[in-house]
């Protein structure tokens, strides 16, 4: 992995040369190595935020946000979201490889024969109030999980890995759709294993016990599609706490906890719901003038949700895909005059027209229109982000497996550049003041 270049970092008091080389990927930018620089300068290195760190080596996903290119294990996530189903996509990322039928079979099985709760589970959903939000919901029963699954867990153990994997992507959509019944006071509805993963989940976030619900296909297709353009995103906020979390060898379930508290976050997965109440609050295409302005305006908070991302300086091609699923759902559903959506088009027009936008490399990011498709869907808007979290959990326990099959792995542990007080004396409570 080491190129054969290296650069080099000089001291100016001391005159000392240090000699730093980098390391190469398959693709994307060379990345200095360095993980002896303090051994060896005395030096931390500081990036708040991490806009110029890579924390890791991964062979999951890579981006190339200038261009706007994104792959899974390789593949381009245009002819993922094309030619796969979500399943699919999830044995990708944890295999590294996609499916043959047999193997696809045996995977759907698997995940199938996984999807119902331990009874016992279904009485945390009772502690909560009825108001809670999903995502409050979603941490307290997901969590909940690792009690479930502690004592006979070995992470060590590649089967016990690959079955916490399987749970993970079989009893996440349950989960999101019990939290959604009980907040508004509906029965659960159990899984059914003649279904598609899709078609199960939402008969059992949109069904009922009194009657049969069938799916439409073109909602089916468009939720699966949805799910694998949220499946995984490289080392983003969510994934990063996942693997923080899980460094110290803790309960995968818990780690997995970690990522949907991360995400709930309106800078990172909440931004769905986000956009949808801009939306709403902006309400007329008459208005859009004055948002934009407020986004510009820096003694302003309100910014323009669903736009801008760390890594993509150009367009999310997640963006550019949900757009089209919207227009097939919005077709299929005869709301060719969804105002919403209309709205949001003008908007997205108007934005990268302008020049703030445009110079910022401001784009429209993934969350810019999947609250319309998921809205088309008949979900609520405070769900969307537990919808979120529901196609990013393979990319959590993907990266968690990852992190700890490496043999190299250590448990994670930045600095700092301390800016508090130096050493001071404690004076008796007497004489302070
Ligand atoms: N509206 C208005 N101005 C913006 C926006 C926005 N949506 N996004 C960024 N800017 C401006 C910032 O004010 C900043 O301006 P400055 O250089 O004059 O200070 C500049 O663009 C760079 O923005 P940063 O916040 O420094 O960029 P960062 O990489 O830290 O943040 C983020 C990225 C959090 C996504 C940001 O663009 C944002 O808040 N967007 C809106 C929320 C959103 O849509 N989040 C979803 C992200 S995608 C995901 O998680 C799936």
């Amino acid at each position: 992995m080491n190129t054969n270049y290296q650069f080099t970092l000089k001291n100016e008091t001391t005159q000392t040369d240090y000699e730093l080389s980098t390391l190469c990927g398959t693709v994307g930018p060379d990345v200095l190595d360095m993980q002896t620089l303090y051994q060896r300068t005395g030096m931390f290195a500081y990036d708040p935020g991490f806009t110029s760190t890579a924390s890791c080596k991964s062979k999951i996903t890579y981006i190339d946000g200038d261009a706007g290119i994104l792959m899974y294990r390789g593949y381009p996530i245009e002819e993922l979201a094309e030619h796969c189903t979500f399943l699919e996509v999830c044995h990708l990322l944890l295999t590294g490889e996609l499916p043959d039928q047999t193997q696809l079979h045996k995977f759907t099985d698997d995940i199938i024969h996984h999807t119902l709760l331990h009874d016992q589970l279904t009485n945390f959903f009772k502690g909560f109030r009825r108001d809670a939000h999903p995502m409050a919901i979603m941490v307290g029963v997901v969590g909940a999980l690792s009690a479930f699954y502690h004592d006979a867990l070995d992470i060590r153990s590649k089967e016990d890995r690959d079955m916490c994997a399987i749970r993970i992507i079989a009893k996440i959509p349950t989960i999101v759709a019990m939290s959604y019944k009980y907040s508004i006071g509906l029965p659960f509805m159990y899984p059914r294993n003649d279904l598609s993963y899709v078609e199960n989940f939402m008969r059992m976030m949109l069904g009922n016990p009194c009657e049969e619900y069938r799916p439409n296909p073109v909602l089916v297709r468009a939720l699966d599609r949805i799910l694998i353009l949220h499946a995984d995103h490289e080392q983003n906020a969510s994934t990063s706490t996942v693997r923080l979390a899980g460094s110290s060898g803790a309960n995968p379930y818990a780690c997995v906890t970690s990522g949907i508290v991360c995400l709930w976050g309106p800078a990172h997965g909440g931004a769905n719901e986000a956009v949808l109440n801009m939306l709403l609050e902006i309400g007329s295409v008459d208005n859009i003038d004055r948002y934009i302005k407020k986004a510009k305006d820096k003694s302003d908070p309100f910014r323009l949700m669903g736009f801008g991302h760390r890594v993509y300086k150009n367009f999310d091609p997640r963006a550019k895909l949900i757009r089209d699923t919207c227009y097939e759902v919005l077709d299929a559903l005869n709301l060719h005059d969804d105002p919403l959506f209309k709205l949001a088009l003008e908007l997205e027009r108007i934005a990268l027209e302008d020049p703030y936008f445009v110079e910022k490399k401001l784009y429209p990011n993934v969350d810019f229109y999947s609250g319309i498709v998921l809205k088309a869907l008949g979900i609520p808007s405070n769900m969307f982000t537990a919808m979120f979290a529901m196609g990013r959990s393979v990319g959590w326990i993907a990266h968690w497996d990852e992190m700890i099959s490496d043999p190299n792995q250590k448990i994670g542990r930045p600095r700092q550049l301390y800016i508090g007080e130096p050493q001071r004396a404690v004076k008796p409570l007497a004489s302070r003041g």
